[in-house]
């Protein structure tokens, strides 16, 4: 078993970038801007814009933090939107979510300019991923396509099995796995909550991407000797013995699955580390616009 390092390869990839930016700044280019806005407090959202923030810095790229309280109106948010839409110096930005119930996450989402949806999240970038043409793959499934690269995991004719159907990882990401590239061209099974005899089905996968976000859901029994295992979960549970109170474990049972992988990722530091690594990536490609000229 091969344990695959997202930390590392997120690090070699941030490194990568900043070389690229250094080239640009030396160029006479603008340095890449990425704006991230945040609403409420809620500490994991809290914590993942500040990770992706301090990523930007690393990189060289200028940051812009946007905060607003859990009461701010749908409104209020439209026309900061808006403002980032037209604001010439800003390359990309992402609307940290899930947000408060009484804001429209669709109408939000749809509010974004798709050239500075860096996040991969308007309807017009999911749809040209469906259509095999140039966009901004959203920062998780990215992040993993990157990680099977990095380790050479042959993906071609193998049998995927995504559990889990959300806008931001699972769907996504079964688009990508079964995309007719050498990265991908996998057989893909979408499986979710609703899957009758899900482990039938996970038996048969080469690769496995879980993605439901259920504390240890994948257990030994569910898993093929040999597969590929990659967990996408991060899931706080109570653990006292802990100064925060709480430890993330994955959507897998790592220790009882881990013996019987080819590969598989850890929580933490395993899918966590490359979302960050894909959205500066995503932000880079906007500067440069090679997306949208
Ligand atoms: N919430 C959980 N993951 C993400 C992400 O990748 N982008 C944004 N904007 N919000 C998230």
């Amino acid at each position: 078993m091969q344990l695959i390092d997202g930390k590392k390869i997120s690090l070699e990839l941030q490194a990568e970038i900043s070389i690229e930016v250094q080239k640009l700044k030396a160029g006479g280019k603008k340095t890449p801007h990425l704006a991230a806005v945040l609403v409420g407090d809620d500490p994991a959202s809290r914590a993942y814009v500040r990770n992706k923030v301090k990523a930007c810095e690393n990189v060289g790229f200028k940051s812009t933090l946007i905060e607003f309280e859990v009461y701010v109106s749908e409104q209020k948010l439209l026309a900061k939107i808006d403002e980032l839409n037209n604001d010439a110096d800003i390359d990309g930005y992402i609307v940290q979510l899930p947000l408060p119930r009484h804001i429209s996450e669709q109408k939000i989402i749809e509010a974004i300019k798709p050239s500075k949806d860096v996040d991969g999240f308007h309807p017009i970038n999911v749809g040209r991923l469906v259509l095999n043409l140039p966009t901004y793959v959203s920062a998780t499934p990215f992040g993993i396509v990157q990680l099977l690269e990095r380790y050479r995991i042959e993906t071609e004719g193998k049998h995927c099995v995504v559990i889990g159907r959300s806008h931001i990882v699972g769907s996504p990401m079964s688009i990508l796995m079964a995309k007719n590239t050498t990265l991908a061209n996998c057989t893909v099974t979408l499986c979710h909550s609703r899957t009758l005899d899900l482990k039938e089905h996970t038996l048969k996968a080469d690769i496995i991407i879980a993605a439901i976000g259920k504390p240890d859901f994948v257990t030994a029994d569910m898993v093929k000797p040999g597969a590929v295992v990659i967990d996408v979960g991060i899931n706080r549970v109570d653990d006292l013995s802990q100064t925060k109170g709480y430890r993330l474990v994955g959507d897998v049972k790592f220790d009882e699955v881990a013996p019987k992988c080819s590969y598989i990722t850890p929580v933490p530091g395993g899918v966590g580390p490359m979302t960050i690594a894909s959205l500066i990536k995503n932000t880079l490609l906007a500067a440069k616009k090679e997306i949208y000229a």
